[in-house]
C-alpha cells in the first residue's frame, strides 16, 4: 500500500519547508493551499525529490473542499503524515476570518481525516507562541467554547465568553491557536485508539512572509525579539525539522503534546514576570 502525506499551507513559509522535508518520506504528497500559483510552483520544485507531489488547491474553510481532500488521500493510499500549516495571522484578516481559518478549519480538517487514521498515522497542527503568552481571566469560559468550534453559533459564543476584546484580531488569533492546542489534546485520545498520533507546534517569530509582515506591522515584535534568548527569528526549516520528527516513528510515544519552538521567547517573558 502506498503511503500518503498531506501538507497544508504548502505554498509558502513553514508549509513549503515541511513539504520539502516530507517529500522524501512518503510515496504521494498532497500539497494543499488556496494560492494556486504558489502550490503549483512548489509541486514543480519538488519533482524528483521522492514522493509524487500533487497540488491540491483549496480554501480549507470550505467543508466540501476538505471532504474532497480526504477522499483524494483515501484514493491514493494509506494516510501516513499530515502537517497542517495553513493559517493567517492578526494583520491578515478580521477576527472572524482568523477564527474560521485558524481554528474552525483545523477542527474540520482533523474531523475529515479521522476515519483515515490508522497505526502509524501522525498529524501535526500549527498553533503559536501567542497562545502561551498571557490569556485573560475569562479563560475557563472561553476554553469551554473553544472546545466546540464546529458548533452552530460558535463565533457568537466566543464573543460572549471572551468579552469586549474578542473582536480584536490579535486576541482572536491567540484564542484560535489556544483552541488548536486543545483540539490536539482531545483528538489524541480518539486517535490513540487507532494507534495514530497528533501534536501541535507553537512557533515563535519565524522568518516567513507571515512572520516578516507581523514583525513590520507590530511594534511589540522588536521588543520580543530583543528578549528572545537566541536573539533572532527562527527559520522555516527549523520548524520543518521539528514537524518531520513529530510525524516520524522516532516520535512514536509523543502525542497530545504542544511543542514550543520559539528560541526561548516565552521562557524569557515568564522569567521577567
Ligand atoms: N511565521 C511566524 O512567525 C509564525 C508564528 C506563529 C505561528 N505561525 C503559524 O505557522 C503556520 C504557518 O505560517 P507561515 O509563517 O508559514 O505563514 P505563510 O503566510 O508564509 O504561509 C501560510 C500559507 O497558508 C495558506 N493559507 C492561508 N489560509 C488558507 C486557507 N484558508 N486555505 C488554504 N490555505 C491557506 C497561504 O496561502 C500560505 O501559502 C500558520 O498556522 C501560522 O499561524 C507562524
Amino acid at each position: 500500500m502506498r503511503h500518503v502525506g498531506i501538507v497544508t499551507g504548502a505554498g509558502s513559509g513553514i508549509g513549503a519547508a515541511c513539504a520539502q522535508q516530507l517529500a522524501g518520506t512518503v510515496d504521494v504528497l498532497l500539497l494543499v493551499d488556496l494560492d494556486e500559483a504558489a502550490v503549483n510552483a512548489r509541486a514543480a520544485a519538488l519533482a524528483g525529490r521522492g514522493a509524487a507531489c500533487e497540488p491540491f488547491v483549496a480554501d480549507l474553510t470550505d467543508g466540501l473542499a476538505v471532504a474532497d481532500l480526504a477522499a483524494r488521500s483515501r484514493a491514493r493510499g494509506t494516510l501516513r503524515s499530515v502537517v497542517h500549516a495553513a493559517g493567517i495571522s492578526p494583520t491578515m484578516g478580521t477576527w472572524r476570518r482568523i477564527l474560521e481559518v485558524d481554528l474552525v478549519a483545523s477542527a474540520r480538517l482533523v474531523e475529515a481525516l479521522r476515519p483515515l487514521a490508522t497505526t502509524g498515522t501522525a498529524i501535526v497542527c500549527f498553533a503559536s507562541m501567542a497562545a502561551h503568552l498571557g490569556m485573560d481571566p475569562s479563560r475557563v469560559a472561553a476554553e469551554a467554547v473553544l472546545d466546540d468550534p464546529l458548533a452552530d453559533g460558535f463565533l457568537e459564543a466566543y464573543c460572549a465568553a471572551v468579552g469586549e476584546t474578542a473582536r480584536d484580531p490579535g486576541t482572536a488569533y491567540a484564542w484560535a491557536k489556544r483552541g488548536v492546542q486543545r483540539l490536539v489534546g482531545r483528538e489524541a485520545i480518539t486517535l490513540g485508539r487507532a494507534g495514530a498520533r497528533i501534536c501541535s507546534i507553537s512557533p515563535g517569530m519565524i522568518e516567513t512572509p507571515m512572520g516578516r509582515r507581523e514583525f513590520e506591522q507590530q511594534p511589540l515584535m522588536q521588543a520580543l525579539k530583543d528578549v528572545t534568548p537566541l536573539r533572532r527569528m527562527g527559520r522555516a526549516d527549523e520548524l520543518a525539522a521539528v514537524a518531520l520528527f513529530l510525524v516520524s516513528d522516532d516520535a512514536s510515544y509523543v502525542t497530545g503534546a504542544d511543542i514550543l519552538v520559539d528560541g526561548g521567547a516565552c521562557a524569557a517573558v515568564a522569567t521577567m514576570r
